[in-house]
């Protein structure tokens, strides 16, 4: 078995000890498991969101706190019917009885199989059906079809787009008893879940101006998924298990291998479009990152400070409104970046010494 700390970050199915911020509906689906009658449940959202980790929870909850209870979780992606279906019957018969099922069976034998199963217990069965979509809605209308007359409860979860198909082609009688829609995660939301994730998987503290440049780039470069923090975690992990601290450089190199951050082209065409005070301030700004190591952030007070460096040693007035255009400017190149958390705070992507590169090759082109 691998550690729970290494399971955090590694595993698929990791459940963490706390869901957050998904109260309400974690109370609702809990309200709708434990009801006596046996309902069918759509959970649906963003991909990356957290469906199955909700579900999930949800019966390991209920799995503890009541002994006449079998949840079954099956995922359904890239599954064929044969496969989905054996994976559901061996969940419900112990393992003495798994030899009774044979390995050969067709698809009406393995069904009748699990009909003569579910009447062999007599507990309440609920079964997570895990990603349902285009490619195996066939098992999932035959399950929702013999749900009730079978006595199963079923959480079925679904990306936004199939859970709109299921609602407008399934027939009136498939429809689910109740619907769940799992909406993006606020701003500091998602970093609570950044934060909850290091602190359960990372050997050493990582500092919170750190946790927050992460939750930063996520939400600007992606919707704001869970997934895709957890991403950019799987990357630098092996860094905090040799015992270093982690940097903005790692996290920048990290997302440079996830999103199309900049391509060098695209980053020399952005320049282009800038005044050579902006080109010159970007280049000071550049260096005070570089400088810093530890503070993925700039203030627009140490900014301003760069700016007003920068109009002394050129011995010309400063004007405070260039200095707002000048960062208008940055922040359209995409080469600097507000924060999402406090819009006074700014920071790079692409590493300050890629900066100062390609700032060098573009000033000859522009200036010379
Ligand atoms: N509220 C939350 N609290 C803690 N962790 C969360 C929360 N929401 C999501 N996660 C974590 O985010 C990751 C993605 O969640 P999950 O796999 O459940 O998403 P999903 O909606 O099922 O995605 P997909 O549509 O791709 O199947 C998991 O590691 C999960 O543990
Ligand atoms: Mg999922």
């Amino acid at each position: 078995m691998i550690p729970q700390r290494v399971a955090a970050i590694y595993d698929p199915l990791y459940i963490p000890p706390k869901i957050c911020h998904r109260e309400k509906e974690l109370q609702e689906l809990q309200k709708i498991l434990s009801d006596n009658n046996n309902n069918n449940l759509l959970i649906y959202g963003p991909s990356g969101i957290g469906k199955t980790v909700l579900s999930r929870y949800a019966v390991a909850a209920l799995n503890k706190s009541e002994s006449d209870f079998t949840p079954v979780f099956v995922n359904f992606c890239y599954k064929r019917f044969r496969e989905i279906m054996y994976q559901i019957n061996s969940s419900i018969c112990d393992s003495a009885h798994l030899g009774l099922i044979p390995t050969g069976a067709t698809l009406p034998e393995l069904w009748n199989i699990f009909r003569r199963l579910r009447r062999s217990i007599n507990n309440k069965l609920v079964i997570i059906l895990d990603d349902v979509d285009e490619n195996n809605q066939q098992i999932h209308r035959k399950i929702l079809q013999e749900s009730k007359e079978l006595d199963i409860t079923t959480i079925a979860t679904a990306k936004v787009g199939y859970a709109r198909k299921i609602r407008r082609e399934y027939g009136t009688s498939l429809q689910p008893d109740f619907t769940l829609f799992l909406d993006l995660y606020s701003n500091t939301e998602l970093m609570d879940i950044t934060h909850q994730r290091v602190n359960l998987a990372f050997p050493s503290p990582v500092r919170p101006s750190i946790i927050r440049f992460l939750t930063d780039i996520v939400l600007e470069f992606d919707i704001g998924r869970p997934s895709t923090i957890i991403e950019i975690l799987k990357r630098i992990y092996p860094i905090s298990l040799r015992g270093v601290d982690i940097l903005p450089l790692h996290i920048q190199e990290a997302s440079s291998d996830i999103f199309t951050v900049h391509d060098e082209i695209s980053m020399i065409d952005s320049l282009a479009q800038i005044s050579l005070m902006t080109h010159l301030l970007l280049q000071k700004i550049a260096r005070v990152f570089q400088k810093y190591l530890y503070e993925p952030y700039m203030s627009l007070n140490e900014i301003k400070k760069e700016y007003d460096l920068l109009y002394e040693e050129l011995k010309v007035q400063t004007d405070s409104r260039e200095l707002h255009e000048s960062l208008k400017d940055l922040l359209r190149t995409g080469l600097l970046y507000q924060s999402h958390f406090e819009p006074d705070m700014f920071y790079i992507v692409v590493t300050p010494q890629k900066i100062l590169e390609i700032l060098d090759l573009t000033f000859d082109e522009k200036f010379e």
